[in-house]
């Protein structure tokens, strides 16, 4: 087996797509591969020592993409074909992309149900919370008052903004991932006001990322872009752990189905409260 660092090229993003659908057993498709697209590229650019394929007779079999934040590392993708998964391969690449989270007193991994997954990041030190998928169609009538919290449309001109809101929710900035975040969502929400600060972004039915400084922001924040979902979209609100009651208040309102899935690992951190991650960019 040979380790190789994914390179920001067409080819190289391309083989990552095809190992994600092998791994998942499910291609992405539409606009969701068009953003793990600008995904890949963007920390193959960014954060290369982070970024590893696992080579077989100069085959891709694996791969494991992570960035480093302001002390934070997170894994954004570990997969590996079937035909070379039990063999050691997900160890290997996440040891390497581990290497990178050298300095950083924090880990953030939003980890599928595969258990073999789950055993891996436990052995890395990381606890394993388990995390709500919470999904449906809205309906409205049920949807509380966003608590008189106004909530706007955002751009690029609220950056340092979002900044500062996921410097005191999630002990990191996003930088130049929001550029990336704003290039592949249908909208990304605001609220500045005296009582607290939040965002999030929306991509058809999904919530891709929300943060917030308090849990009343969080809140109207989650109300409106759920009130937002175009009545053909499926709501779609991830990884809410059981500190993120707040998302559940608002997915039950709501008319959201609530079911188990996967974990949210986390190393030197407790779950961010007003938080719902991404990830793709945690
Ligand atoms: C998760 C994944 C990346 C792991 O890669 P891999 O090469 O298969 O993993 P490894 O062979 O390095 O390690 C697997 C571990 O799980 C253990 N394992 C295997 N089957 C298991 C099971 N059913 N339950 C628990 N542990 C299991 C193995 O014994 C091994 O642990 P050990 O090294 O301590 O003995 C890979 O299986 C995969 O791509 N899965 C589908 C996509 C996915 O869910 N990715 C994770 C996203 S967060």
């Amino acid at each position: 087996m040979l380790l190789r660092p994914v390179h920001d090229s067409a080819a190289d993003t391309s083989a990552v797509r095809a190992i994600d659908a092998a791994a998942f057993g499910k291609p992405l498709e539409g606009r969701e591969a068009a953003r793990a697209d600008v995904r890949t590229r963007r920390l193959a650019a960014a954060d290369q020592p982070g970024c590893w394929f696992a080579e077989e007779d100069g085959a891709a079999l694996g791969v494991a993409l992570s960035l480093k934040r302001e002390g934070l590392w997170g894994l954004a993708l570990l997969a590996v074909r079937p035909e070379g998964q039990g063999q050691g391969l997900g160890r290997t690449l996440l040891d390497h992309a581990l290497s990178y989270a050298h300095g950083c007193l924090r880990g953030m991994i939003v980890a599928s149900e595969d258990p073999r997954a789950a055993r891996r990041y436990h052995a890395a030190g990381f606890r394993l919370h388990p995390t709500m998928a919470l999904s449906g169609r809205v309906d409205r009538t049920g949807l509380p008052a966003t608590g008189g919290i106004p909530v706007h449309l955002g751009d690029a001109t609220h950056f340092d903004l979002l900044d500062s809101v996921d410097r005191r929710s999630r002990g990191a900035a996003h930088g130049e991932d929001h550029l990336a975040l704003l290039r592949t969502s249908d909208e990304l929400l605001v609220a500045d006001t005296l009582g607290g600060s939040g965002y999030c972004y929306r991509l058809g039915g999904r919530v891709m990322l929300l943060a917030a400084t308090s849990r009343r922001v969080a809140t109207a924040l989650l109300t409106e872009t759920l009130a937002r979902i175009p009545d053909v979209e499926t709501a779609d609100v991830r990884s809410a752990t059981a500190e993120q009651d707040w998302a559940v208040d608002v997915a039950m309102a709501a008319g959201l189905t609530a079911a188990t899935r996967g974990y949210l690992a986390l190393r030197g951190m407790k779950p961010p409260t007003h938080y719902l991650p991404s990830g793709a960019y945690l």
